[in-house]
Formats: structure tokens, C-alpha cells, sequence
């Protein structure tokens, strides 16, 4: 009987412990020993590997809907593939996680890691050549390549949805408008996704150009004097400085249009799971455990056109745009992006929604 390892790398986001309980519970069902590694690579580089094993009895079910990992995402400042790489210590790193892996005497590691650590864990792939890897995609940002859909991405849109809908009634009380910042580092889909959601007057996202001057003579000219504008943390604005929802309020207030800035920041990798993404997140579960049953190894889940399968690393890697760190030279993703077909985009011009030059 096969023995797996489960862990959370990167950023949190709702979901996770959901895909972990499915894990954990359809892997106890095969029969299958599963234990949950602490930390992330943390937890791997301690000696010994920080560890727990799950059971049926000690198997949370409850936390199973809420946001976070019982597993941690890992310490602020502990040696990562990132800080190591830029001590130029990663091939000590390296090996040390090999050997905690092999320590643990896996058949199977299942990482749920957004596209950082997804690309991470191929360009140092001979760190699990002891065991099969298979690879869960997760971010609100949704900028993994391959997948239609990452877990965690509805809850986000979600939750940043319910934040704009409780500022739109106060905006309407005072006629002003509320410039709400969006995370999602270079990728749009996030603010687009809950822009549209929200029924927002503009979405600015990093993919799109787009014209401060339109923008505010989009804002004079709206049949209402309140309302939403929806502006991605990964946009900019030449020759300002600063947040990019500070920039657009000031630009906006010096047109005379009353306005205040908000910040939902870490409250959009927050909130009980949504039913899509718990579905997501079951369906994925399922994926992996058969890939392992399969023999697969360097593989990553995906959802492409309602069908959830597996594609090798490789293909995941090579289907995004490389983007290398700027400080760190052995450091490098693959990255998702809007794509200029979306039909999101055109739906929003439709809509009287000002997303820039889209054409
Ligand atoms: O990648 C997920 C994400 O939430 C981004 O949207 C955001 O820019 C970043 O992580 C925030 O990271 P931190 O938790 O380190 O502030």
C-alpha cells in the first residue's frame, strides 16, 4: 500500500482544506498511509521533516470549508527556493529536501502550489525523483497556464464581490465612488472576474492599456454619480508613483469627482469555501489520487473545457510565459495571463464598463 505526503506551498487561498481533506480521506479509502507535511518546504527542511499523519478519527472535517491550511503555507523568512536561490544556496537546499523526502519514505508527494511553486518544483525537479509528484494548481491570482480554473479563484471573486456590494450602498448615500484595489500581482483576472460580478463602472487590469483622461470622462458621463471602479494591484500609471487605487483617486479627485480608496487586500484569500470551489477541489483530489494509482509522476491537475486530467509539468511550464525574477537569477515562473479573446472583455464594453483599449 502506497504511503503519500500532502503539503501547501505559497500564498493561502480558500480551498486548501478542502483539497487536503479529499485527499486525505479518498487516500485513506484506497487504503493508503497519508501524511501531511507542515510548512511546506519548511517543514521539509527541518530534521526531522515536520509531519503529521491523518486518520480517519483525527481527519478534520470541519475545518474542511474554511479558508487557510491546517497544514501552514510556511514561515516569513525561512529558507525557500526563492531565499536560497538568492543566498545561492539552492543546490544545498535541494538536497536537503530530497533527503527529508526520502526520509519520509513516500511513494507519492502531492504539492498544492500556485504557479511560483509549481514552476519551482520543475526547474528543480530531481528533488523528487524519489517519489511521484503530482502537482494541485491554487491561487486566487488564477494566472497558472494550462487551467481553465485554479481552487480558490471563486471564493476570491466571491469575497471581493461582497466587499464591493457592501461599498456600493455607502457610495450611493453620499454620491461618491469607491476606487477598490484588487489583488492578483500581473494578472487581471481577479478584478476582472468581480468587476463584472459587481456591475463595477471600470476594471483597469495590467493586460489592458488604458487612458486616465477616458477613465474620468467615463466617471463625468455615468448615469449615476457613485459607484465601483475596480483597479488591479498590477496596473501602472506613467508618471506616477505609488498604490495604483491612490493614483486613480488622485487623478479623479482632481477632476473635481468625490471618491474614497479601499483596500480588501488578504480578505480575498479569506472566507468559507464557495461550493464551486470545494466541486473543483474534490474533483482535483480525485485526479491526483488516481494519477498516483496510475503511476504518474510530474504531472499537475488541471480543468480544461469541464474535464479534469492530468498534463505533464512540462506542458504546464511550456504553455506560460516565462518570467524571470528580476533579482533572483535562478528563479523563474510560468505565468497565465487575460488572454485578449476572453470574452469578459467585450462583454464589459458591451456593458457600458470602462476596461481601456481593448481593441
Ligand atoms: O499570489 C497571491 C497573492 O495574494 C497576490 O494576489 C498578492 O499580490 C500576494 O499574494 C500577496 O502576498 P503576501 O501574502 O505576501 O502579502
Amino acid at each position: 500500500m502506497k504511503r503519500i505526503g500532502i503539503m501547501t506551498t505559497g500564498g493561502d487561498c480558500s480551498g486548501l482544506n478542502t483539497v487536503i481533506g479529499r485527499l486525505a480521506w479518498g487516500a485513506m479509502r484506497r487504503g493508503y498511509t497519508v501524511i501531511g507535511i507542515l510548512d511546506g518546504t519548511d517543514g521539509l527542511y527541518a530534521t526531522p521533516p515536520r509531519v503529521i499523519e491523518f486518520t480517519p478519527d483525527t481527519l478534520p472535517i470541519e475545518n474542511m470549508r474554511f479558508a487557510g491550511s491546517f497544514l501552514h503555507n510556511g514561515h516569513a523568512g525561512a529558507l525557500n527556493f526563492e531565499t536560497a536561490a538568492e543566498k545561492g544556496q539552492i543546490a544545498a537546499f535541494n538536497r536537503k529536501i530530497r533527503k527529508s523526502i526520502k526520509s519520509l519514505d513516500l511513494d507519492a508527494l502531492v504539492l498544492i502550489g500556485g504557479n511560483g511553486s509549481i514552476s519551482l518544483a520543475w526547474c528543480n525537479r530531481e528533488i523528487y525523483s524519489d517519489v511521484q509528484l503530482i502537482c494541485i494548481p491554487k491561487t486566487i491570482d488564477m494566472d497558472i497556464p494550462t487551467t481553465d480554473r485554479t481552487i480558490g479563484f471563486d471564493t476570491a471573486v466571491q469575497q471581493l464581490t461582497t466587499y464591493c456590494d457592501q461599498l456600493m450602498l455607502t457610495a450611493r448615500s453620499h454620491h461618491r465612488w469607491f476606487v477598490v484595489q484588487s489583488m492578483g500581482r500581473d494578472c487581471g483576472n481577479l478584478a476582472l472576474y468581480s468587476g463584472i460580478a459587481v456591475g463595477a463602472a471600470a476594471i483597469l487590469i495590467p493586460e489592458i492599456k488604458f487612458d486616465i483622461n477616458q477613465l474620468v470622462a467615463h466617471i463625468q458621463n455615468a448615469p449615476n454619480d457613485y459607484g465601483i471602479i475596480i483597479v488591479s494591484e498590477g496596473i501602472s500609471l506613467r508618471g506616477h508613483s505609488g498604490r495604483p487605487a491612490d493614483m486613480i483617486s488622485r487623478k479623479l479627485t482632481a477632476a473635481g469627482i468625490a471618491n474614497r480608496t479601499a483596500y480588501p487586500e488578504h480578505t480575498q484569500r479569506a472566507g468559507d469555501t464557495v461550493a464551486c470551489d470545494r466541486i473543483l477541489a474534490t474533483r482535483m483530489a480525485d485526479c491526483a489520487l488516481n494519477a498516483i494509482d496510475n503511476n504518474e509522476t510530474y504531472v499537475m491537475t488541471v480543468l480544461e473545457c469541464n474535464d479534469v486530467h492530468t498534463v505533464p509539468l512540462s506542458v504546464f511550464y511550456d504553455s506560460g510565459e516565462i518570467v524571470r525574477d528580476p533579482n533572483i537569477r535562478d528563479v523563474q515562473t510560468s505565468n497565465a495571463y487575460v488572454a485578449p479573446d476572453n470574452p469578459l472583455l467585450s462583454i464589459a464594453t458591451d456593458m457600458g464598463i470602462y476596461i481601456g483599449q481593448t481593441k
